[in-house]
């Protein structure tokens, strides 16, 4: 089979190397890649967002089955030109990636079906909503209504500073078209808990649960950034908060996206917070998790590709989708600065990794060699028996990746650990 992967991030490189385990895989063809990802896919220069080169691109090799990872491709529609080209995808149709697409729309539909999530009130006017902020309690909680590169999320600690985000993003266009409209929310406490699922619109199934780390230095400090290193399984999220959740938000979540006429199939992610109440939505992506993937599916015993074609053909009720016991670690290697300003172009290298591996993400090729290309670079990712064999692993594979300017977190897991 030959296989079409839109996307370019350690995400996708984690997703390709999991479907060339499948051994009816001849070809895998990455738009646009990565210079890392190079060693295992033919990259493709089409961006991520360029829908009709990707379908252009389709009609020519013509695919037999294709991934569609970021957010992006998956809101404007890349999954419904594909499919009418007569090409099985995974990944959502546009109508059901609004689920993130849409911050409104996501939070509509939770309070129409009863999903517990942080309560809410939407504006589009930057008067009224600074006339709500006034009679709120901080810390208070603004957030674009679309995609804003996982930055149209401002914590306001008070109000000075939620008057100042809702100027920025709904008068100065601070995220584009995306922040013209906000939510503000109720501002939650707890530890957060990454599930993601596959579901075909019928049945879901979650994957080993995972968490994040989104600030750019140790303690949970300085910046938000894309995700700085991840561990599995995430230790807050029991047997019995998974039936609560499975039961509350999981299901209802299905099934009120078929009530909408948007039945979402594909990988849906559930970004939860375990709050003194219950745990709540705190997002849904409708895609997998960059850095979570990296660490979900190195933990995955069935086949992926068997189960992405189960979810394109509305059959995963019939798939055993298995997880180890054991656990993963990615360590995210960003480029000094990151995520402000930081400098390209450095050679990467790897000495033997053993039992670890690297997902290559900012990495391009210059002059036949492997350089960075980005402010996360890549993940070094290690599995182990428990937790904390993993957590060492990976931070002793990390002294084994060699580049200028590289910067990474000393304390991913350590939280997980003392839960
Ligand atoms: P998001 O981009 O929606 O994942 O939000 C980024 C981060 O902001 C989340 O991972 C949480 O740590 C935090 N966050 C978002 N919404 C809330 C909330 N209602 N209460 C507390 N923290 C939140
Ligand atoms: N790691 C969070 C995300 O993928 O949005």
């Amino acid at each position: 089979m030959k296989i079409l992967v839109v996307g370019g991030g350690g995400r996708e490189h984690a997703i390709i190397k999991k479907l060339l385990e499948n051994k009816n895989v001849e070809h895998i063809w990455a738009l646009p890649g990565n210079g890392g990802i190079a060693k295992d896919a033919e990259c493709v220069n089409i961006g991520a967002k360029d829908i009709d080169g990707i379908a252009e691109f389709a009609k020519a090799n013509k695919p037999d089955f294709a991934v569609v990872a970021p957010d992006d491709p998956l809101v404007l529609g890349a999954v419904d030109r594909l499919e009418a080209l007569g090409i099985p995808c995974f990944g959502p149709r546009a109508a059901a990636a609004e689920i993130e697409g849409s911050k409104i729309f996501s939070k509509n539909l939770m309070k129409k079906y009863n999903i517990p999530t942080a309560e809410y009130e939407t504006f589009d006017d930057l008067e009224k909503a600074t006339e709500y902020v006034r009679t709120k309690d901080m810390p208070i909680v603004i957030k674009a209504d679309g995609l804003a590169l996982g930055k149209g999320v401002i914590i306001a600690e008070t109000l000075e500073e939620a008057e100042r985000a809702l100027v920025m993003m709904m008068s100065e266009g601070a995220f584009g078209k995306s922040g013209s409209r906000v939510v503000i929310e109720e501002f939650l406490t707890g530890p957060e808990v990454s599930v993601l699922s596959f579901t075909d619109g019928k049945t879901v199934v979650p994957m080993v649960s995972s968490m994040d780390h989104k600030r750019a230095l140790d303690g949970d400090k300085g910046l938000n950034t894309g995700g700085m290193g991840t561990i599995a399984p995430n230790p807050y999220y029991t047997k019995e908060i998974a039936d609560e959740c499975m039961e509350k938000i999981f299901l209802p979540t299905m099934k009120a996206m078929n009530e909408e006429g948007r039945t979402f199939k594909g990988c849906l992610y559930f970004g939860l917070m375990l709050t003194p109440k219950g745990p709540k939505v705190i997002e849904y992506n409708c895609r997998f998790g960059d850095p979570e993937t990296q660490v979900v599916l190195p933990l995955m015993e069935s086949d992926l590709l068997d189960v992405m074609m189960a979810v394109s053909e509305e059959r995963l009720s019939d798939m055993e989708v298995k997880f180890s016991n054991g656990a993963a670690c990615c360590v995210v290697h960003a480029s000094k600065g990151y995520p402000e300003k930081y400098e390209t172009g450095f050679e990467i290298t790897e000495d033997d990794m053993g039992d670890a591996f690297v997902y290559y993400a900012g990495a391009k090729i210059a002059d036949g060699k492997v350089v960075t290309g980005g402010g996360r670079v890549l993940g070094v990712v290690a599995k182990g028996a428990c937790l904390k064999c993993a957590i060492d692993a990976a931070y002793k594979a990390s002294e084994k990746v060699h580049f200028e300017n590289d910067f990474y977190r000393k304390d991913i897991g350590q939280k997980a650990l003392k839960a």
